[in-house]
């Protein structure tokens, strides 16, 4: 069970701090013992986004002089380090520095996409001492945190919790020795590694819970390898293994996770995994999401592998504007594709995304792969007008020309017999997902209303009529033969008792939202409508369904909802949804 402690500030912090996770998931690679590469940079002594520039050259971490230091130089290696740019360059000291000095008279255009790009004097070519080490304070999301100064606390605890923290604590009678140690990067002159280490004695009885540690007859302690960066937390995740309780901080969640990967202590897995799903929404470049995707994929945690995805297809659109989009996997995007919460304009901006992505790819797709993923695409769900247009404007029709044909007599045949001509062609499946209309944002399925947030505001004159709605009309369905035959909508925001009552309606939290029509539509059709909620216009942050023409958002603070939305500052999104059943 996560237990909240002052939830309000751990939003705030957890969203001052995506881009400081951005770079410490790059910094996961380590735990696998692979090493620092050649003009890695690393901010040391400081916190997560601040601290002594450090460069790799030459199998050593080396420091930077500050000769011709400034803020260009400070923008790469925070834009190195996946921060959205510099803020400051840091006149601190970070402790002492031992290595060399590899840098000296920088001269960054500020535009590099690394440190070591820029002109220099030459490796390890300087005069300076350690006394003139330089340090940066890159920005976090664009605000000024501090980091590390929150705590959340996972509290699964037991009834002897607190007295067997201090069985821990005191190491009495301890049986079983980890021996926790850590490749630095740096080589010695004899060209073996430097590894810094620490040893946490433990109970035997406690640890054979967790086969993984080899905590059996006649073993006496094993040797841990953990990345430089997660030492720190090795006592505290083994002192949870006592107590069920761990008070967790932005930097600590991702060892914590790892840990408990290794372990396999599941239940920690699973709630460190649901608080890095609350970051994904502040990364506009999408670069956490990703990596959050693949070191889910790979740590098999399928919860948080599956939160990432639906993140991906309700955003999908920004998705395919931001740098990641060309880099997405093909398995990723395919498993977008099948998804009927995708979130996009129409079906045809799917298609023409997905085309544009294969032609980007080139030539390192088979093409498999590439009819593999326009099959995913719902023709049927493309207007008649696209489809006419097709054989012109699709850039790949001439390359896949007989699944485009399949595809499209399927969609016409679709659009122009009646239902009861599809029912009766052996072809037609209606559990088909061709024939399953997605989200589709643009109209005529979709209407908006934004507030600027859910507070009200009464005048004296307007007590009773001032509820935010909105109307619109739709065909019966996306088939062309439905296109004349039209329903109306009317879409209401209700923000407190007041409202609800004087329109009837019994509201147990707030705000509710009703969807309704007085227009009747054929029995073969249902209409599975949702609600979008759109955090501050930047991304979409809840998707949810109607029950009896009414949807509950958000029950209490932001915590109820999957993803957090500062101020409540939503637009709420209408979409029609018609189905055959
Ligand atoms: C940074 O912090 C200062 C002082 O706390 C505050 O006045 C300022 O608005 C903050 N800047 C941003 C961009 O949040
Ligand atoms: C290499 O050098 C380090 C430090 O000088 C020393 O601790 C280590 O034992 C040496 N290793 C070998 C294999 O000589
Ligand atoms: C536990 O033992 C197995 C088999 O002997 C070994 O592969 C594994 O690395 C050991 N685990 C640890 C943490 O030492
Ligand atoms: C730990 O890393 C060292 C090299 O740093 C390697 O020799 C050893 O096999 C590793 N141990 C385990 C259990 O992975
Ligand atoms: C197809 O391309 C033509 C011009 O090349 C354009 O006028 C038409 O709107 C396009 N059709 C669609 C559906 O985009
Ligand atoms: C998504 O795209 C819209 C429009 O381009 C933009 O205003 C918004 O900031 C983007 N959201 C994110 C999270 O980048
Ligand atoms: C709902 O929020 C209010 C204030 O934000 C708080 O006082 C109340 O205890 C919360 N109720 C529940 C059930 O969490």
């Amino acid at each position: 069970m996560l237990t909240h402690r002052n939830t309000f500030t751990l939003w705030l912090l957890l969203l001052l701090h995506v881009s400081g996770s951005a770079m410490k998931f790059n910094l996961f690679g380590h735990r696998r013992n692979d090493l620092p590469h050649e003009g890695d940079v690393r901010l040391f002594g400081g916190s997560v986004s601040e601290g002594r520039v450090e460069i790799y050259h030459e199998g050593k971490w080396g420091t930077v002089c500050d000769d011709g230091w400034d803020m260009a130089e400070a923008q790469v290696v925070c834009r190195q380090l996946h921060f959205p740019r510099a803020k400051s360059v840091s006149g601190k000291t970070y402790g002492k520095a031992t290595g060399p000095i590899w840098l000296d008279d920088m001269a960054c255009k500020g535009t590099e996409n690394r440190l070591s790009a820029c002109d220099f004097k030459g490796w390890g070519l300087s005069d300076c001492t350690h006394k003139e080490d330089v340090g940066v304070i890159c920005e976090t999301a664009g605000t000024n945190g501090t980091v590390g100064d929150f705590t959340y606390s996972l509290d699964q605890s037991i009834s002897l919790s607190d007295d067997l923290g201090q069985i821990f604590d005191s190491g009495n009678g301890c049986d079983f020795l980890i021996l926790v140690q850590s490749a630095t990067g740096n080589r010695h002159e004899n060209e073996t590694l430097e590894v810094v280490g620490t040893t946490v004695c433990a109970h035997k009885l406690i640890l054979s819970q967790f086969p993984r540690f080899n905590a059996s007859e006649g073993i006496t302690g094993i040797t841990v390898n953990i990345s430089q960066s997660c030492q720190t937390y090795f006592p505290s995740f083994i002192r949870y293994l006592y107590t069920r309780k761990v008070d967790v901080t932005f930097s600590s969640v991702q060892c914590l996770h790892w840990m408990a990967y290794t372990f396999g202590v599941k239940q920690l897995m699973e709630d460190a995994g649901r608080l890095f799903t609350k970051i994904l929404p502040e990364d506009a470049s999408f670069y956490t999401q990703m990596s959050l995707y693949n070191y889910a994929e790979e740590t098999g945690d399928l919860v948080l592998q599956e939160n990432c995805v639906q993140y991906l297809a309700w955003n999908y659109q920004n998705l395919t504007m931001s740098p990641v989009w060309t880099q997405l996997s093909v398995e990723l995007l395919g498993s977008l594709l099948v998804r009927s919460d995708l979130v996009v304009p129409d079906e045809y901006f799917l298609l023409q995304t997905v085309e544009n992505w294969i032609i980007e790819k080139g030539d390192s797709l088979t093409l498999e792969t590439q009819a593999d993923l326009l099959s995913r695409i719902r023709f049927p769900m493309i207007s008649a007008e696209a489809l006419y247009g097709l054989e012109s404007n699709s850039s790949l029709y001439s390359t896949h020309k007989n699944i485009y044909r399949d595809k499209l007599l399927k969609a016409f045949q679709f659009n122009i017999l009646l239902l009861s001509n599809l029912k009766s062609n052996p072809k037609f499946d209606k559990e088909d997902a061709d024939y399953r209309p997605r989200i589709y944002t643009a109209k005529p399925w979709s209407a908006a209303i934004t507030l600027k947030s859910n507070r009200v505001h009464y005048d004296r004159y307007n007590q009773y009529n001032q509820i935010p709605s909105v109307s619109l009309t739709t065909p019966i369905h996306n088939s062309l033969v439905f296109k004349k035959n039209q329903i109306s909508w009317n879409a209401a925001v209700f923000r407190t008792q007041h409202e609800c009552s004087n329109h009837g309606l019994r509201c147990e939290s707030f705000p509710v939202v009703r969807m309704r029509t007085y227009d009747s539509s054929p029995n073969n059709i249902v209409f599975r409508n949702r609600l979008l909620l759109m955090c501050q216009g930047k991304y979409i942050c809840q998707v949810q369904d109607f029950k009896d023409n009414i949807a509950h958002v958000a029950k209490n603070g932001t915590h109820v909802l999957p993803y957090p939305c500062p101020d409540d500052q939503y637009l709420y999104r209408f979409v029609v949804i018609p189905e055959y059943i």
